[in-house]
């Protein structure tokens, strides 16, 4: 992906290039690109004036961000405890195998990303998947495909991912450590 560092830059400049800005700064860069791209970080790095090595550290600390390029579609599959008793662990498999691609990857055309999470509050209605921030309980494996053929057709992104576990309001951000598996 071609990184404008024009956009980047009025993004660092919004923040005012404040390294106590930092996240806000990242979070924004994540919004623009769907993704933190290495060149990116590069100019967050030299503008606030931090290493780059720092700046990674932030990077990858928090879940919130990306150092790989998305899909269009965001899929988290949770594999709590409450969902992994009732077959979470089968419905993940599902989505990779009509997915085409193991969790924390992206699918080739760049439609789908597919996450796992470690729970993302709603045990009662296991298994639960979310796409986009849509909930869908009580997922069979039945539902798989049709789950994938609404946001296929589907054209833009239609929300981002859940806030409460999966992801930070915005301009915040929460460090890894829920998922099941990391990304
Ligand atoms: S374990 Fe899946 S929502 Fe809580």
């Amino acid at each position: 992906m071609d990184i404008d560092a024009a956009k980047t830059q009025s993004l660092i400049d919004k923040h005012r290039g404040l390294k106590k800005n930092l996240i806000a700064i990242l979070l924004d860069i994540q919004e623009a690109y769907n993704y933190l791209p290495a060149e990116a970080l590069r100019q967050v790095a030299r503008a606030v004036g931090l290493p780059l090595i720092d700046v990674v550290g932030v990077a990858t600390f928090y879940r919130a961000f990306s150092l790989k390029p998305r899909g269009k579609h965001t899929c988290l599959v949770c594999l709590g405890t409450a969902c992994h008793v009732r077959g979470g662990q089968k419905i993940l498999e599902e989505f990779e195998k009509q997915l085409g691609v193991p969790a924390g990857e992206t699918t080739p055309d760049d439609r789908f990303t597919l996450e796992t999470v470690a729970c993302l509050g709603c045990c009662a209605i296991g298994p639960v998947v979310v796409v986009d921030g849509e909930y869908f309980g009580h997922t069979t494996l039945r539902k798989v495909g049709p789950i994938i053929s609404r946001f296929s057709r589907a054209g833009s992104r239609s929300k981002p991912a859940p806030r409460a576990r999966r992801a930070p309001a915005r301009k915040t951000a929460k460090p890894r450590g829920r998922a099941a598996r990391k990304t």
